[in-house]
C-alpha cells in the first residue's frame, strides 16, 4: 500500500495554502460561501432560518418563472445535458444559432455569440479583439472579467479615473495616434451602481479612433427600451463597437454574450480562447435565456415593480443618512468606510433575517468598505417591510 499520504508537504505553495490570512479570516469570520437549503423567490433558508436575500442580482425576479423553466424542463428532454463540446468543433446546435439571432436583435447588433459564462463572454470580447500591441484605455473600477481579458490578451493598459471622461482625455492626448486603441467600459457599474458616462466617454473615444467595449452585464434587462440596455439608453447603440453581457443578472440564468457586427463575431470566433477553447453553452441555459429575453419582452410589469421598489429602497436609505454612493440602479451599496462596521451591519442584518454581501478594502477602494445590496422587482411589499426593519435595526449598531 502507498503510504504517500504521510510525505510531508514541503512545497512553498503548501506554504503560502497553510498560511494565508485572508482564508483564515474569511473562514473565521464566516462572511462568504454560504451554503442555502432551500430557495423560493427571494427568500432563502440555512439552518432552519429564512432570509430575505437582499443581494441577488435577480433584478427581475425571474427566476422561478413558469415559462423559463418549463423552457428548461423542455430542452432538458429533447436535447440532453449538454452538447459536450466546443462551438468551434462539435458543441454547436441549432438552438444557439436561434438564441444569438435573437439577442443581437434584441440588443440592435447584427450578430451574437453565446458563452457558458458571462466571465467568459466579457473577458472574450477583450481578448477577442486584441493584441499585444494594442493599447488598452481601462476605466479603473471594471470587473474582474475585463481585467483577465485585458491580461491575457497581453495589450498595454491605461487606467483612468472612474467614470472621468477628462481623465480619459488627458491619457489618449499623449499616446501615439497609430497604436491601436480600444476604451474599456461597464454600462452599469457592478459595486457602485454607477451608470457609464456615456455620452462624453464615447465622444472622446471617438474623437481619438478607439474601439469602444461595453460591459452590460448590469444595465442589460435594466436600462433601455425594454431593458436593452445602457447603450440603448443613450441611444448609442451604434457608437460601441462590442457590447457583452451575463444571463446571471436579469435573465435569471447562467451564461453570456458578446453582440457586434457579423464580422468582428466572426473575427472573435477565430481568435478568442474562451470560446475556442471551452464547451458550449449548456440547452438548458440556453432555452432558459431564450424564455427569459422574451419574458422581458412580453411583461413589462417586472421592471415597473423593480423601480417601484428601488425608489421606495433608496428613500429609506436616504432617510437613513446612509452613503449609498450616489448609486442609481438596482445595485446599491452602503458605504460604511471601515471593516469593522461593515462586519456589525452585516451581522445586524443576519440577525433580522436580511441576507446581504460585504465587500471590503482591496475588493473595493480604501475608505469604501461596503455592503452591497441589491433590490428585485421579484421583492414583495412584504419583503420590503423586513428589509426596512432590518436596515433601521442594522443602522443602530455602526
Ligand atoms: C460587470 C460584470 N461583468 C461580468 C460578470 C460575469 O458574469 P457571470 O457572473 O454571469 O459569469 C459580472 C458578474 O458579476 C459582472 O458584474
Amino acid at each position: 500500500m502507498s503510504l504517500s499520504f504521510l510525505k510531508k508537504k514541503n512545497s512553498p505553495i503548501w506554504e503560502r495554502i497553510k498560511h494565508d490570512d485572508i482564508t483564515r479570516l474569511r473562514l473565521k469570520y464566516d462572511t462568504y460561501y454560504h451554503i442555502f437549503d432551500h430557495q423560493e423567490g427571494t427568500h432563502v433558508t440555512k439552518d432552519g432560518k429564512e432570509y430575505v436575500m437582499l443581494s441577488s442580482n435577480d433584478y427581475l425576479g425571474l427566476t422561478h418563472h413558469p415559462k423559463i423553466k418549463e423552457a428548461g424542463i423542455e430542452a432538458l428532454k429533447r436535447w440532453g445535458s449538454s452538447t459536450t463540446g466546443a462551438r468551434l468543433a462539435n458543441g454547436g446546435r441549432t438552438f444557439h444559432r436561434e438564441l444569438e439571432e435573437e439577442l443581437a436583435d434584441f440588443v440592435g447588433k447584427e450578430s451574437c455569440h453565446v458563452f457558458s459564462a458571462g466571465y467568459l463572454a466579457c473577458a472574450s470580447s477583450v481578448t477577442g479583439f486584441l493584441g499585444r500591441k494594442d493599447l488598452v484605455l481601462a476605466d479603473k473600477n471594471l470587473h474582474s472579467s475585463l481585467w483577465s481579458g485585458i491580461k491575457l490578451s497581453g495589450a498595454h493598459c491605461e487606467r483612468f479615473a472612474h467614470n472621468h471622461p477628462e481623465h480619459l482625455r488627458e491619457i489618449l492626448e499623449a499616446e501615439d495616434p497609430e497604436t491601436g486603441k480600444a476604451v474599456v467600459l461597464e454600462g452599469i457599474y457592478s459595486m457602485e451602481g454607477h451608470i457609464a458616462r456615456l455620452p462624453e466617454l464615447n465622444a472622446i473615444a471617438k474623437e481619438f479612433d478607439c474601439f469602444t467595449i461595453l460591459d452590460d452585464a448590469h444595465g442589460f434587462g435594466v436600462l433601455g427600451r425594454e431593458g436593452r440596455g445602457t447603450a440603448d439608453h443613450f441611444d448609442l447603440t451604434d457608437q460601441m463597437d462590442v457590447i457583452s453581457g451575463s444571463f446571471s443578472k436579469s435573465l435569471s440564468g447562467i451564461g453570456g454574450f458578446v453582440t457586434s457586427s457579423k464580422e468582428a463575431i466572426e473575427y472573435m470566433r477565430s481568435h478568442s480562447k474562451q470560446t475556442i477553447f471551452s464547451a458550449a453553452l449548456t440547452p438548458v441555459a440556453c432555452a432558459c435565456a431564450r424564455a427569459a429575453l422574451q419574458v422581458m419582452q412580453d411583461e413589462p410589469e417586472h421592471r415597473e415593480r423593480l423601480f417601484k421598489n428601488l425608489s421606495r429602497y433608496l428613500s429609506l436609505l436616504k432617510e437613513l443618512n446612509l452613503d449609498t454612493w450616489e448609486s442609481e440602479a438596482p445595485a446599491v451599496p452602503i458605504v460604511l468606510g471601515e471593516k469593522e462596521k461593515v462586519y456589525y451591519f452585516w451581522k445586524a442584518l443576519l440577525e433580522k433575517g436580511i441576507y446581504s454581501i460585504i465587500s471590503i478594502a482591496p475588493g473595493v477602494p480604501p475608505g469604501k468598505d461596503l455592503i452591497r445590496t441589491a433590490i428585485s422587482g421579484a421583492h414583495t411589499d412584504e419583503d420590503l417591510d423586513r428589509i426596512e426593519e432590518g436596515i433601521r435595526y442594522a443602522a443602530t449598531k455602526i
